[in-house]
């Protein structure tokens, strides 16, 4: 192996050291630099694992099939889905099509796909409207103001609840639900992983009793036609019918929350790309763009399994090895993207991975873009004074390896 290649035997990153939450990009550019294909320990449940941080490579990872991301398919036995601490529930989450190889996922993801063309998601936006009219409206503008649970959390929530059929009143217990998993993951180590746990069989608890309401009483919206679908017999069981709905909830929200509440922050600390966004609201698509480039909501989607030796950039991944390919230090790779750690809205060829890349790329991104170019110029036109309610070092990010969100956003509006 080329000297250059770290072959670290502690971790490589260390996700929950606080300045690696509160800005991780120097430590993305030193892998970059010195150690670009690193091994180290991972996260659980799995155990060492390659970190990709290179534009190229990670999009080598990210298109080539070699790369499974089922966790079955680590034939050494040692399928981390099967810990014996692990429950049901764990197991369940493999079966959504993130987790899935052709030629399961692409069955999965036709059942979905026609949900989310362009042209539908286009045909919800005065919903999106008016939904983001109503929530600036009734935010109390003579004091400060959470953004992020007034604001950038809701807007999301309610998308993705209308789009599926959720009730209104079941809303925020789905959240309290998503957000004890993502808290009780922290920190990492096998209580907190069961605390975790307990989490998600509250959440399929949740799930399942959409179910039964859907069956009972269906109407014209997805969880009803995956339904109809798993009752129709072939195309997707008991199993992949409740991942699904999982993912679709989970990614639909958990993600656009970040993008508005980073974005924003990002806006708020570059106030020259903030006021030229004011100026020129016709460069919304382009800022929504380079928001998701420099923010990141996604810090690395699911791991890849090397299903045989692979070698990229002169390195042998050897078959079973983990590896997670590093998005937010793929679109902060100078070799693709020049001054790559300053916003810049009017960046032109803006080629980043923030929804991946291959057959798992993003399925909401036409709807998330969508919701960011509503929610940026909706907030910034009725608010353009809008500024931090407290100094910039009191703005804390969430302890999650995945997710890279504010944990609140504390703002002063007029
Ligand atoms: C800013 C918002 C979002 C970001 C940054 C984002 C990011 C991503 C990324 C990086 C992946 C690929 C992961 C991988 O290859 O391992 C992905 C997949 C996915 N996303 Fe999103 N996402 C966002 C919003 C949404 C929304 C609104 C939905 C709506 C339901 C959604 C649903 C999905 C689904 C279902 C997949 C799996 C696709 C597949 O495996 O074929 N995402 N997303």
């Amino acid at each position: 192996m080329n000297s250059v290649f770290k072959k670290a035997d502690s971790d490589v990153l260390n996700f929950l050291d606080p300045a690696y939450l509160a800005n991780p990009y120097p430590a993305l550019a030193a892998l970059r630099n010195s150690a670009p294909i690193a091994k180290g320990k991972q996260v659980p449940p799995y155990g060492d694992a390659w970190t990709v941080t290179r534009y190229a490579d990670v999009l080598t990872v990210l298109k080539d099939a070699r790369f499974s991301v089922e966790p079955k398919r680590l034939n050494n036995g040692k399928n981390p889905m099967e810990r014996w601490w692990l429950p049901r529930t764990f197991r369940l989450i493999s079966e959504g099509l993130l987790n899935k190889d052709d030629p399961d996922h692409y069955r999965l993801r036709n059942l979905v796909q026609k949900a989310f063309t362009s042209r539908l998601i286009d045909g919800m936006q005065p919903h999106i409207e008016q939904m983001t009219d109503e929530l600036l409206a009734n935010l109390d503008t003579s004091k400060p103001v959470d953004l992020l649970h007034e604001f950038a959390l809701p807007l999301p929530l309610a998308v993705i609840s209308h789009m599926l059929g959720v009730p209104d009143r079941d809303r925020m217990k789905f959240r309290e639900l998503t957000n004890g998993i993502m808290t009780g993951a922290m920190p990492v180590g096998v209580f907190s992983m069961l605390r975790a746990a307990y989490a998600m069989h509250r959440l399929m608890r949740f799930l399942d009793y959409l179910l039964k309401l859907k069956r009972r009483e269906p109407d014209n919206r997805l969880i009803s036609a995956l339904v109809a679908a798993e009752q129709a017999g072939d195309s997707l069981s008991a199993d992949e019918l409740l991942a699904m709905l999982f993912l679709l909830l989970f990614a639909g929200h958990e993600t656009t929350v970040n993008l508005i509440g980073s974005g924003m922050l990002a806006l708020l600390d570059n106030p020259e790309q903030m006021q030229l966004l004011i100026d020129k609201p016709e460069l919304a698509a382009s800022a929504v763009e380079e928001l998701l480039r420099y923010t990141n909501p996604v810090q690395f989607g699911a791991s890849r399994i090397a299903l045989e030796d692979v070698e990229i950039g002169g390195v042998k991944i050897e078959q079973n090895s983990v590896v997670v390919a590093m998005l937010s230090s793929a679109n902060r790779d100078e070799a693709v993207f020049p001054n790559s750690e300053t916003l810049d809205i009017t960046r032109e060829s803006n080629r980043h991975l923030a929804f991946g890349f291959g057959i798992h790329f993003c399925l909401g991104a036409p709807l998330a873009r969508m919701e960011g170019h509503i929610a940026f110029g909706k907030l910034l036109k009725r608010f353009p004074n809008i500024k931090l309610a407290v100094p910039r070092d009191q703005i804390r990010w969430r302890a999650s390896p995945v997710f890279r969100g504010l944990e609140s956003l504390p703002v002063i509006l007029e």
